[in-house]
């Protein structure tokens, strides 16, 4: 696991677009996974301004959600589609169908999962995931005690996520759906590259649990020690529970240009 820790979100917003756009130069098909939430934005506003400016091109490109809600009518504008399309994927060049999501409408859902699953397999696999992470700890939608070999179902929020995410409801916590069809732990863990994206103090104790804490179904986010390749960047409020502070600091500064992220 690499911890990084920059100065803020467009700090890190850019160092993961400088990534993004380095391997797209390779790999113009490549698979990313996004993720909602407030965390990627910084990420996602800089690869909109390096394709406004012609650096970089989805054409080629496909996208996996993490996540989507159970219950909204298919037009809601909090659908977790209807987020990424608006603040991402409208702004960029991906073609027709190639922006994918669990289907959170479905009338089976266990077959909707299983499509799912089938499709981000038949696309060869997420490249390189973007992840949030609650203030609980989950990942995508995976709340503690998710088995940390799932695949892609049917989850209950807490209502600590529900209350969380009643500021895109109206602060109106009945109207966040109780239910989500999420990635698995198992899943995300199969993407080749994590990044996980995290802002502010009140994320400070579930990145420490995350990075530094023992590997269990109670932090979902633990579950990237077992990634070969999870990179965790954060700034200096959220890195403050963080013991290694110092070590993670003298690590970035030493690394060599080659590596990349
Ligand atoms: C939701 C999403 C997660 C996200 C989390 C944190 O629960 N399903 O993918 O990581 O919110 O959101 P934020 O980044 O706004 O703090």
């Amino acid at each position: 696991m690499e911890v990084v820790i920059v100065t803020g979100p467009a700090a890190g917003g850019s160092l993961v677009g400088e990534a993004i756009e380095s391997f797209l130069r390779q790999r113009p098909d490549a698979v990313l996974g996004l993720a909602t939430g407030s965390s990627p934005r910084s990420v996602y506003q800089d690869i909109v301004a390096r394709h406004r400016a012609g650096r970089m091109s989805f054409a080629k490109a496909r996208a996996f959600q993490l996540d989507e809600y159970v219950g909204l009518p298919a037009d809601h504008l909090e659908t977790y589609r209807a987020v990424i399309e608006r603040e991402v994927t409208s702004q960029l060049d991906f073609a027709r169908d190639a922006v994918r999501g669990p289907n959170g409408t479905s009338p089976d859902l266990p077959a909707a999962c299983a499509t799912y699953e089938r499709e981000i397999a038949a696309a060869g696999g997420v490249d390189l995931q973007l992840l949030g992470i609650g203030s609980d700890g989950h990942i995508g939608f995976n709340e503690p005690v998710s088995s940390l070999a799932s695949r892609t179902r049917l989850k209950t929020l807490t209502e600590q996520t529900r209350r969380d995410n009643a500021r895109f409801f109206g602060d109106v916590l009945e109207a966040v759906p109780r239910h989500v069809l999420t990635q698995g732990i198992g899943t995300i863990l199969e993407a080749r590259h994590l990044i996980l994206l995290a802002w502010g103090a009140g994320k400070a104790t579930a990145v420490a649990r995350c990075v530094e804490g023992p590997l269990t179904a109670m932090v979902p986010a633990s579950a990237l020690q077992l990634h070969p390749h999870a990179t965790i960047i954060v700034d200096e409020a959220a890195a403050g529970a963080l013991t290694l502070g110092e070590y993670y600091r003298a690590t970035w500064e030493a690394k060599p240009d080659w590596q990349g992220l």
